[in-house]
């Protein structure tokens, strides 16, 4: 049993991992969390695929790292996740220029922002959270499979969020057409599909050794809270709290901790379809503000549902 917990961070996870040889691709890698895992997974050897949809806030983010991993390996790739042919596009230039992924981290994500629509007309939250990374994870699959099968490898880790506790998946009005939009309401069925994206996922592709992980990294500042006024934030905190729960911000490198943890724990080899935070897997709790997972988040018939419509919506092709 891991003594890691709230407080532990990026550096302290993996200071015992050796990840050299392995390659790890990290969507929304310009910036926070997935920054954070980017240089924290370099400076233990591991070549990263950094990706993001803007070249010059990916050049600068990896400038950042190499200030302090001067020998960092890290490659950069555009990939706009609210943009089916962007994300087709990065999956054919990632299979021509990589040999293989190691581990797939599909961690950016957009939070609370106004109604807005991607290029293909999806709700902003659900198309960029969810769809986004369920099409990009398609077109990366067969690197993600020809990685697999070593020790460490063949892992994909999808940021979540506590937040999923507002929301279970909407199945019938996922792109809040038939309804008004409230933005808690979109942030957290987006977020309750990362998780059963991952429940999909493990029953795909685990007994292949693809194993899927979701993750709540914690409440971090970082450029999440673009769309938040001070009077949102402040209402936030109340509602994860309520009282008892002795809510506690973390640190970047404390929050990308689960994501580090989940991709590399020696525990979890042969594991997959949870859902983790604080560099645990979590319980199922149907109650609590203060942690845990929903059972509708991991509900096998719903994540069954939930893949079949977003091959419809997005027309990704996983191999079988
Ligand atoms: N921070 C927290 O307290 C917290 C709590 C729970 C869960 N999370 C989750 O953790 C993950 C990382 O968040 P963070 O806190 O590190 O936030 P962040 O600093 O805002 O980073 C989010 C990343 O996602 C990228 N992104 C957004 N829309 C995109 C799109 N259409 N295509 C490609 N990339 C896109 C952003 O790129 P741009 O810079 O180009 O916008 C940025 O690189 C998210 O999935 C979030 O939901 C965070």
């Amino acid at each position: 049993m891991s003594t890691f917990g709230h407080s532990t961070t990026t550096d302290d996870v993996l200071a015992d991992r050796d990840l050299t040889g392995q390659t790890v691709f990290i969507t929304g890698a310009n910036s926070g969390l997935g920054q954070e895992t980017a240089r924290a997974m370099a400076a233990r050897g591991a070549a990263v695929v950094m990706a993001g949809r803007d070249s010059a806030k990916l050049d600068e983010a990896v400038a950042a790292i190499r200030a302090d991993v001067p020998d960092a390996a890290l490659e950069t790739i555009i990939c706009d996740l609210g943009n089916l042919a962007s994300i087709r596009a990065c999956g054919a230039e990632a299979r021509a220029r990589f040999a293989k992924i190691d581990l797939l981290i599909n961690n950016a994500g957009v939070m609370a922002c106004p109604l807005a629509h991607t290029a293909d007309g999806f709700e902003m939250q659900f198309g960029t959270n969810h769809l986004g990374h369920f099409a990009l994870t398609a077109e990366l699959l067969p690197l993600i499979e020809a990685g697999s099968g070593t020790k460490g490898s063949g892992r994909i880790v999808n940021l979540s969020s506590r937040g999923h506790h507002f929301a279970p998946v909407d199945l019938d009005d996922p792109n809040f057409t038939e309804r008004a939009y409230d933005p808690w309401q979109s942030y957290g069925h987006s977020k309750t599909a990362n998780i059963l994206f991952t429940v999909g996922l493990e029953a795909r592709y685990g007994a292949k050794g693809i194993h899927a992980y979701a993750v709540h990294p914690g409440g971090i500042r970082t450029n999440l809270g673009r769309h938040m006024t001070e009077e949102m934030t402040a209402a936030l905190i109340e509602r994860v709290t309520k009282s008892d729960s002795g809510f506690a911000w973390k640190t970047i490198p404390q929050g990308a901790a689960t994501s580090c943890w989940a991709a590399t724990a020696p525990e979890l080899e042969g594991t997959g379809g949870v859902y983790c935070e604080d560099c645990h897997v979590a319980p199922v709790d149907n109650e609590s503000s203060a942690g845990g997972v929903r059972s509708y988040a991991l509900d096998p018939a719903a994540a069954e549902r939930l893949w079949t419509l977003s091959e419809q919506l997005t027309g990704a092709h996983y191999p079988g």
